[in-house]
């Protein structure tokens, strides 16, 4: 195994810890939530009793291979524990997600639990946020003014760079599970989160944004010293 792949599996294993019988989780999407979710089919296959809502339908797929009981948050409005990955995540516990394309749902599964948990390898640790490309969801209807407009609000907060539509299979975008499309911002450097945040709201066609400021609790981090625990100030 790949030493960041062991990092990976480290975090999520630590991440089962957390998990107690009858909770309710959200599941999330990616490399590292992944290795969490096997690693729950194992205890489940032992007799853990968990109901779950997956934040993707790659993660829905393997959940159900694993045998994992699922829920929708129509029937289970609100769950005690998400656990998730992370593209970047600062000493604020603030993170970039949505590499992996599931960032609505996730935040939405997040948003809807008592807790989140983000599980990740040490390299996803920065003092800033932006070296990353910043995922952007988006409707398909006016997509070149969308960009626009992105592009212009963004300079205001002192974030330039490129802005591309996210490739898909062929010639084709990438197109989410909600049947949306994906911008990624390459800013370099984000100097104000929450104002970058709060402006990509008001832009009409933008249906949500990787930047997920103040919804995980606790990040498990595993580098070459061991599993550590970074918690947010007040969580
Ligand atoms: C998916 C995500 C993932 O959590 C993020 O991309 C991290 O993935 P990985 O664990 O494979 O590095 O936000 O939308």
């Amino acid at each position: 195994m790949l030493k960041t792949d062991e990092l990976k599996e480290s975090a999520a294993r630590a991440a089962l810890d957390l998990v107690t019988d009858g909770m309710r989780l959200g599941l999330g999407t990616g490399s590292t939530a992944a290795r969490f979710v096997a690693a729950l089919g194992e205890q489940v296959a032992k007799g853990l009793n968990v109901v779950c809502v997956p934040t993707s339908e790659a993660t829905r797929a393997q959940a159900e291979r694993l045998g994992i009981p699922l829920t929708t948050l129509d029937e289970t409005p609100q769950l005690d524990l998400t656990v998730d990955g992370a593209d970047e995540i600062d000493d604020r516990l603030r993170m970039i997600k949505g590499g992996g394309g599931a960032l609505l749902r996730e935040k939405i599964v997040a948003t809807a639990s008592d807790r989140m948990v983000v599980i990740v390898d040490e390299s996803k640790l920065v003092t800033a946020l932006g070296l990353f490309p910043l995922p952007v969801e988006v409707v398909r209807f006016g997509l070149m003014a969308t960009m626009r407009l992105i592009e212009a609000i963004a300079a205001e907060t002192g974030c330039h760079g490129a802005i591309t539509l996210r490739p898909g299979p062929g010639d084709a975008p990438f197109v989410t599970d909600q049947g949306n499309l994906m911008l990624d911002c390459a800013f370099g450097n984000i100097p104000e989160p929450e104002v970058l945040a709060f402006s990509l709201k008001r832009v009409p066609g933008v249906v949500e944004h990787g930047l997920f400021l103040g919804l995980a609790d606790l990040a498990i981090v595993a580098g070459k010293g061991g599993v550590r625990a970074l918690r947010r100030a007040g969580a």
